[in-house]
């Protein structure tokens, strides 16, 4: 069986950040986000990925993907004009062949593994499996109505949801996907919707199979999202020190991870804290909820609840709530802010 990662979508509401690194390579507790989800595929026995991107993204994954990572092998798959996921999942069809193949929408973080849904969609003789979560929101979602075990019908982004356990966004199919994808028309949001090719073959009688999720689901679309993100796997990390920590005050540090050749100096952390290699933290309050790139230079500032990428430059500025580029340089005295700072950019007092 293959695996099939949709990410071909344009992050517009992850901008600035988004124009320079995809949102799916965007580090959590210092790995991407795709690491997380490739390495759940792997865990339940794929290990042949196609990534369906953007031509114009392709290069920025290969910088971080080339053809192999994570013990996956990996095949760029091109969606030109994204219309829709129905339309992403058709791009794969020479990649995936005859084959039963998983998808799965790069920007959903999942606890739990796949295992468990591989294993029975391979028992049965289901077109599709799909993977459901009771929500409070079912509306922003695909919903599924259940009745004696089976899917008897799903709708996507209904007003008036028929229930409250919505489509989590991964995926299994067989090759019957494909005919039905080319019967759909786009909905009312304009886009082919993988959740009406999948009603469609519950309409001709096909066998659909429910599998609940365990665990917490993450939907990564908004910085917000990518925050609380960011605070749900520092909790899961284990402390270490690998680097050098000088005259510094450490709290929680069961959950501060400090990786080599990083130096903490005349400063105080409060875990939840990844620190990666190379970084440099002087006369400064980090935490909780705090992810530092490689190479990072903060110089007296306060830091909380950021992730704060490769090589940013931090002095004399406080920030919580934030996401802050690669390359980015900020120095601003004075007031706490909460800001999305895209790669390279330089905001300073003058
Ligand atoms: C997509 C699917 C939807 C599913 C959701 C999960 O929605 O269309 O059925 O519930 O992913 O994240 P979108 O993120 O495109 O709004």
């Amino acid at each position: 069986m293959k695996g099939v990662f949709l990410c071909a979508g344009k992050g517009t509401r992850m901008r600035p950040i988004s124009y320079s690194i995809p949102k799916h390579l965007i580090p959590l507790a210092n790995n991407p986000i795709l690491q997380y989800n490739v390495e759940k595929v792997i865990d339940a026995g794929i290990n042949e990925v196609g990534m369906v991107v953007s031509p114009d993204m392709e290069s920025l994954y290969r910088e971080t993907l080339g053809t192999s990572k994570w013990g996956a092998s990996i095949t760029y798959i091109h969606q030109e004009n994204p219309r829709g996921l129905a339309h992403a999942v058709a791009c794969a069809r020479d990649f995936v062949g005859d084959d039963p193949f998983l998808v799965y929408l790069g920007d959903n973080l999942l606890q739990s593994g796949l295992t468990e849904m591989v294993r029975k969609f391979k028992e049965t003789e289901s077109v599709a499996s799909i993977l459901l979560a009771p929500v409070d929101d079912p509306e922003r979602f695909g919903v599924a109505e259940i009745e004696d075990g089976k899917v008897v019908d799903l709708v996507e982004k209904p007003d008036h949801p028929p229930s409250d356990l919505a489509i989590v966004g991964a995926y299994l199919f067989n090759r019957d996907i494909f005919p039905a994808i080319e019967r759909i028309e786009p909905s009312d949001r304009g886009e082919l919707e993988i959740t009406d090719a999948i009603a469609y073959l519950i309409n001709e009688g096909r066998n659909v199979t429910p599998s609940e999720l365990e665990g917490w689901w993450l939907d990564v679309g908004r910085p917000s999202d990518v925050l609380r993100a960011n605070r749900v796997l520092l909790e899961g990390i284990d402390g270490s020190v690998g680097g050098e920590i000088r005259d510094s005050k450490l709290s929680d540090r069961s959950k501060i991870v400090v990786s080599e050749n990083s130096r903490i100096e005349s400063s105080e952390l409060r875990g939840p804290i990844h620190v990666a290699e190379t970084s440099h933290i002087v006369n400064s309050t980090l935490g909780p909820n705090v992810s530092i790139g490689k190479g990072v230079e903060l110089q007296d500032a306060e830091v909380e609840n950021a992730i704060i990428m490769d090589k940013a430059r931090i002095e004399k500025a406080a920030l919580t709530g934030s996401l802050i580029g690669a390359n980015a340089e900020i120095r601003l005295p004075g007031t706490q802010v909460k800001t999305i700072v895209g790669s390279q950019a330089r905001i300073v007092e003058w």
